[in-house]
Parts: C-alpha cells; sequence; structure tokens
C-alpha cells in the first residue's frame, strides 16, 4: 500500500511508455486513499483533476463535489471513512469515493488507447463498492486486490456492470457473523443516465498457491493472479510462522514459497512480484510460467510518480551511496501485515519524529470493525491508547503503530505540512541504482519500461529507427 504514489500520471506514463515501444504492459494506479487525494486536489485547485470531474456521469455530483472542495466553501466537509453517520453522510462518502475512483481511472487514460488497470487492499472494506463502481464508470479494464482474501470481488463486479446493487460482507473482530454492507447505483445514477459498462477483469494478488487454488476453483470470475513475494514493496503477506529474524523481521521460509507450478496448473496468467524488475529476472519469470511481472519500488523513483519531490531525491541519494535501509516492519502498519518502511531522516522510520506526532485517527482508513458486547466499535492501533484500550483493544497492540493513512498521505504531499511522512519500498532497488548510473541521476516510467524489455536501442534519441524491431515474446 501506498497512497498517491502510483497516480494516475505514473499509470498514464507507463501506458505510453508501452504505446510507444510496442510492448505489452498495465499501468495501473493505486485506488487507495483516494478520497482523500481528490478533495486535497481540489483545494489545491488541480485544473486536471476539476475538469476529469467535470466528466463524471451526473453532473449534479460533478457540480456538488467542485463547489465544496474547488469553491468557495469554507470547511468543507472531510474525506473520512464513516465509521457511523446518517444517510446524509453515507451518501456524501459514497459519491466521493465513487467520484475520486473514476478521476484517477479517467486521467490515467488520456493520451493513449492502452489497458489501465486499479488495486485495492482487500483489508480496506467499507469503501470498496462505490470505489469499484467509480473505477467502472470511467472503464477501467482491470481491477487488482490482496491484502486478504478477493472472493467476493468478481460478484461485485457483475453486478455492478449491470448497475445492479451489489453488497459486501466485512469481516468484524470478535465476531462470527459477517455485516452486510450494500450499495445500489440507482441511488446515485438515475436509470435514464446509466451507460452499457464493460466488465473489467480481475486479478487477485497472493502469496501463497494455496489461496490461488482457492480463488480458481471455488470463484468464479477470477481471470489471473499476482504473486507477490515479500521482497515487494508496501505490505507484505506474513509468514506462516511468528519467528522474526535478528533484525526484527518477519522470518519467511521454505513453506512460505508459493509452488509456481501449481499455480500455472490453474490455468489463469499470472504475474511474479517482488525485486522482479530487471530484464534477467523478467526472463525468469517466463521461463517458471508467468506471463510477466508486477514492478513497483522502480517506479515509485521514477520522475512520473506521485513521491514528494524531496523524498524521491534523499531516496535516490541512499540508493546511489549505498546507505538505503528498508525494514519490514511487523508492527508499523495498522492492519498487522509487514510493511517494508525506509530508513529516511524526518520520516516516521525514525523513532524521533514517531514520538513527537501525537496520535489522532483523522482519516479512519485502516479502522477494524469489532464487536465488543452488543455494540460494533471502530478501532486502528495506530488512534490514541486510550481510546482503543475504550474500545477493548490491548496496549501491547498499539506500540510501535504508525499511522499509515496520514503518513502516506504526507508522503505524496497531501497533508498538512506538520505531517511527517512514512516511505515504503521494496528490499531490491538494484534497478534503481542502475536506472540512475545510466540517466545522470534522473529516470522517467519511460526508462524503466525500456530498461525491462531490454529496449536499449530505441532509447527516445534514436528511437525511431528501432520501432520495427520485434517486442520481446
Ligand atoms: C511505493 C509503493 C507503493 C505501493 N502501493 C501499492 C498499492 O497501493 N496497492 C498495491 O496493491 N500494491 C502497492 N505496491 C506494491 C506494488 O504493486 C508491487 O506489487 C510491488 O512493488 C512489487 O515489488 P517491487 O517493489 O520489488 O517492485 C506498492 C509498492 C511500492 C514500492
Amino acid at each position: 500500500m501506498g497512497v498517491g504514489i502510483s497516480n494516475w500520471a505514473l499509470a498514464r506514463a507507463v501506458a505510453r511508455a508501452g504505446q510507444e515501444h510496442g510492448v505489452p504492459v498495465l499501468g495501473v494506479v493505486s485506488g487507495t486513499g483516494l478520497p482523500i487525494l481528490l478533495a486535497s486536489r481540489l483545494r489545491q485547485k488541480d485544473q486536471q483533476t476539476a475538469q476529469a470531474i467535470a466528466t463524471f456521469p451526473v453532473p449534479a455530483i460533478a457540480e456538488e463535489l467542485l463547489r465544496t472542495y474547488y469553491g468557495t466553501v469554507k470547511q468543507p466537509p472531510k474525506p473520512q471513512v464513516l465509521m457511523a453517520g446518517n444517510a446524509a453522510m453515507v451518501r456524501r462518502m459514497n459519491i466521493l469515493a465513487m467520484a475520486s475512483n473514476y478521476v484517477e481511472v479517467r486521467l490515467a487514460q488520456q493520451g493513449h488507447t492502452q489497458p489501465i488497470g486499479i488495486n485495492y487492499l482487500e483489508k480496506i472494506q467499507l469503501t470498496h463498492l462505490p470505489e469499484i463502481y467509480g473505477a467502472m464508470l470511467a472503464g477501467v479494464d482491470y481491477i487488482l486486490m490482496g491484502a486478504g482474501i478477493p472472493n467476493q470481488v468478481p460478484e461485485v463486479i457483475r453486478s455492478l456492470a449491470g448497475h445492479q446493487s451489489a453488497s459486501y460482507l466485512i469481516d468484524v473482530a470478535g465476531d462470527t457473523q459477517r455485516y452486510k454492507l450494500s450499495f445500489d447505483p440507482a441511488a446515485y445514477i438515475p436509470a435514464a443516465q446509466q451507460q452499457p459498462l464493460t466488465k473489467p477483469r480481475f486479478l487477485a494478488i497472493v502469496s501463497s498457491h494455496v489461496l490461488a487454488q482457492a480463488l480458481a476453483t471455488k470463484v468464479t470470475g477470477v481471470d489471473g493472479f499476482v504473486v507477490e513475494g515479500p521482497a515487494a514493496g508496501g505490505h507484505n503477506a506474513p509468514p506462516r510462522g511468528k519467528e522474526l529474524t535478528e533484525t526484527g523481521e518477519p522470518k519467511y521460509g521454505p513453506k512460505d514459497q508459493p509452488d509456481l507450478a501449481k499455480i500455472a496448473g490453474y490455468g489463469k496468467p499470472f504475474w511474479l512480484a517482488g525485486g522482479f524488475a530487471s530484464p534477467q529476472r523478467l526472463a525468469e519469470a517466463k521461463a517458471l510460467g508467468a506471463a510477466g511481472i508486477q514492478a513497483g519500488s522502480v517506479f515509485a523513483l521514477c520522475e512520473d510518480s506521485g513521491l514528494r519531490p524531496d523524498l524521491r531525491r534523499a531516496m535516490r541519494q541512499r540508493v546511489c551511496d549505498g546507505t538505503l535501509g528498508v525494514t519490514a516492519s511487523p508492527t508499523a502498519s495498522p492492519t498487522g501485515f509487514p510493511f517494508q518502511v525506509a530508513a529516511l531522516d524526518g520520516t516516521l522510520s525514525e523513532p524521533e519524529t514517531y514520538a513527537a506526532r501525537k496520535r489522532v485517527c483523522r482519516e479512519g482508513y485502516l479502522v477494524q470493525p469489532v464487536r465488543v458486547g452488543e455494540d460494533i466499535v471502530f478501532r486502528c492501533p495506530a488512534e490514541p491508547v486510550d481510546a482503543y484500550l475504550k474500545k477493548g483493544g490491548k496496549v501491547e497492540d498499539t506500540a510501535e503503530r504508525r499511522c499509515i493513512c496520514v503518513g502516506l498521505c504526507a508522503t505524496a504531499g497531501h497533508a498538512g505540512a506538520s505531517e511527517a511522512p512514512i516511505v515504503t519500498i521494496g528490499k531490491d532497488v538494484s534497478a534503481v541504482w542502475q536506472l540512475l548510473a545510466q540517466n545522470h541521476g534522473a529516470y522517467t516510467a519511460e526508462d524503466v519500461i525500456v530498461h525491462l524489455f531490454g529496449l536499449h536501442a530505441t532509447r527516445r534519441d534514436m528511437r525511431a529507427p528501432a520501432l520495427d524491431a520485434a517486442p520481446p515474446a
């Protein structure tokens, strides 16, 4: 999970590079935290965002959002995930979720004819339905989802493609029952304004063949898998064992390795992720039966990503110096999933910076519904400790937790100046080093594509004569 790093500009740059060089790529936008980004961009008077919103299928919704966040409203409502609220508040949140996903995909589609994907974290369940619908209204081609068991998504896609009401079962800790959230498109888009929607393909992000098998055999509508290993940036699947390494990171063993031959046997295409960003590893992935790879870290540090420019510079410097430390923290993320954190001054990786932040839960994206007695409460181990304990949480679960909702928004320049960022990156940054060395200290998404596909002969300055070259198989 990142917020706004793999933004529309990066996904578009990837898609355009693929089109220009005739190689098969998929630009994917991150679907995490988009309501926050939309509100923030509109408040910053971002013209492209405002123009994209204006194309939303229901003009009244576009006008309402523009009036609220782009216009003169002094204190617009926060784009917070709703833990409780009246019908008007639910409606406002759903509109923000729909419109922000619509805008991100719509902007990523501009200037090329390549497909665009959007990825979500299954764990962030409360907003899935309006988010997926918003992305589908824009005509998203692929939906990817990991960090949980995304077995409900294909049915959601089928319902929403016909503008039918969809539902999602929510996990509630401490309860054997799951609770159903429903979303009816007709409440937002009158039937007369509903255009036919294309059903996007669905790729599940998994780390084990066991989950891949369950999804492949028991769920209709899983079109393929991204198989992500523990070197990948962002969140990782936890290992089976609870043991930690000497450096306090989760310890992965042979049992955590997915059986790729089994995954290949399920008859669906799969892509490998986590330290695969090199032509050699791409070839290796293909030899193992994969359709290709998914890369994140090398793109996160390119010119086109949403990473705050000062953080990009600092990260690149550390890669060049060979001093970049990346730790898979078992505690930093409130989700409980291991989360890769780069050691960087002035960020939440530093104990002093972490200690200086007053705990507060402002966004609510990572809250977990929990049954406490008769009530269902929403809590996050990074919220103020007292509040967490009052909701039945254990004090030991609050230790070292970072508020990554706000921290990750700060990393993309979308939190107040007083908020410290937190930077995630994968364990393998060798491609970053190589690209910085080849390109005098700065590189673009196009440079990454050129590098990964081994297209050195088609670099910008000599592209024309080389375009006839056959794309790699
Ligand atoms: C900065 C950063 C942000 C990421 N954000 C997301 C995200 O929002 N959603 C997601 O599914 N994966 C996310 N990822 C994981 C990537 O999609 C990808 O699987 C991973 O980076 C591949 O491994 P690599 O980092 O070794 O290239 C992120 C990775 C990085 C480095």
